[in-house]
């Protein structure tokens, strides 16, 4: 459930998009388009129901994926919620830490975590670090022992769980990058635990995003659980399992996703008897439908076969589409209730620029606004400025009012941090 509605007027019988009260004409009147809109009730009806699902759980500890969305007010409605963060970079640590999430309440995640990152993430005190290979241990065990400090970690296994889930956004099988591998996992755990800078508490895994079965991740947590006991029967300490995020959700009208109600019950069948403190990275659960991509027609082309609706955001704006191969459900702002079939395309040059071929749409025409809808997670952070394009801004409704909550940044801004070097003069 979301709060984006068609509200009808006597000007508007089909209705006119609203985000909460706000008609969305008015933000783009305001702002210009594209610009990414969010919903901050649907944000905190979200954040409820994963975390009031969870509560038939004994201890639970939530770190919110910043990667899916990590607009500084996106965090700060999070954090109010009782979120932590999970966190991939320097740059997303400093933004949870700017959003005023604990430290203590941050897991640093991240296969590729430099030695400058690991040790600024002790310098603030990181609550957890979910190591990705012993060498990454080794290397944090290092820098912690010169700082006089201990860091808190958990071993990241690769379970080799296919999560049926587009390739390029699958995690947990073994042609992956991520974790350790599942056999060898155990004398990881066994010899980094004896370094006396690190204190390995528990096991982290994450096999995918946007998973439409909670199958896999009942065969990825069951062979954690294995993995758990085994490292306890050796005499180690397990106190915590870190069970990711990936959770999908429906991008089109009508699919049928995983209910929280339902993830949470499968957990507690599998983790009945594991005593520790589960914790959880939700990204897109919490902010995909908490968003959309408001944008412009430019104008409609005629095709061969079907008319190009050409509109004003571009693969640079959402990249999901030329990426994945996604599906976001478009809708005209103010429908009239007419359908037409059609491309949908961005203005950049190249045809991959593409966000949906030969799809009935509501009739739209130049000058018309139209959304792509779940955008509000791997959206506007996915964003950048190919073709000389603006950076895309973001605003916030809540109720009847609402702000930009991330500026435009034009071109000349960017072009102004560029150099000619004097030999080239
Ligand atoms: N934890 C870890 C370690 C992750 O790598 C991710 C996502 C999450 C949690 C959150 O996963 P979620 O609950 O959002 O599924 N850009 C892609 C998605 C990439 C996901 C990367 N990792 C997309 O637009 O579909």
């Amino acid at each position: 459930m979301n709060h984006f509605e068609f509200r009808a007027s006597v000007l508007h019988p089909k209705g006119v998009l609203h985000a909460e009260d706000v008609p969305l004409p008015a933000i783009a009147d305001a702002v210009g388009t594209p610009v990414y809109v969010y919903s901050r009730a649907t944000l905190t009806r979200h954040a409820r129901v994963f975390r009031d699902a969870l509560a038939i759980l004994p201890r639970v500890h939530l770190a919110f994926a910043v990667k899916s969305n990590p607009n500084l007010a996106v965090l700060k409605v999070l954090a109010a919620e009782g979120y932590g963060a999970d966190v991939v970079s320097v740059g997303e640590l400093d933004r949870a830490l700017a959003a005023g999430i604990a430290p203590a309440d941050v897991v640093f995640s991240g296969v590729g975590k430099t030695a400058r990152e690991l040790r600024r993430a002790l310098e603030v005190g990181t609550g957890q670090f979910n190591l990705e290979s012993e060498e990454e241990g080794r290397e944090l065990a290092e820098i912690a022992q010169a700082m006089g400090l201990v860091a808190t970690c958990t071993l990241r296994i690769n379970p080799d769980v296919d999560a049926g889930t587009h390739e390029k956004i699958s995690t947990g099988k073994a042609e992956n990058k991520f974790g350790v591998p599942y056999d060898r996992a155990a004398g990881i755990y066994a010899r980094l635990a004896v370094l006396s800078a690190l204190n390995m508490r528990g096991i982290a895994l994450h096999i995918g995003s946007q998973l439409a079965s909670l199958d896999p991740l009942e065969a990825a947590f069951t062979k954690a659980g294995a993995l758990m006991r085994e490292i306890r029967g050796a005499g180690g300490t397990v106190t915590h399992m870190d069970l990711g995020g990936g959770v999908g959700v429906p991008y089109k009208a009508g699919e049928v996703f995983p209910q929280p109600a339902e993830y949470a019950a499968m957990i507690a069948r599998v983790t009945a008897d594991w005593d520790v403190t589960l914790m959880f990275e939700p990204g897109r659960l919490i902010t995909g439908n908490t968003g959309v991509l408001l944008t412009e027609v430019v104008r409609v082309k005629e095709g061969a076969v079907h008319p190009w609706v050409v509109v004003d955001a571009a693969m640079n704006d959402l990249a999901r589409p030329a990426m994945y191969d996604a599906w976001h459900d478009f809708s005209a702002v103010a429908p009239t209730g007419e359908h037409m079939t059609a491309n949908i395309v961005g203005p950049i040059c190249e045809s991959s620029d593409t966000f949906a071929k030969a799809r009935d749409i509501d009739v739209v025409t130049r000058g018309d606004l139209a959304v792509f809808h779940t955008a509000g997670a791997y959206g506007a952070t996915m964003a950048n400025t190919y073709n000389s394009r603006p950076m895309v801004p973001e605003v916030m409704v809540d109720g009847d009012k609402w702000a930009v909550v991330a500026d435009r940044i034009e071109p000349s801004t960017i072009l102004s941090a560029e150099r000619v070097p004097s030999w080239l003069e």
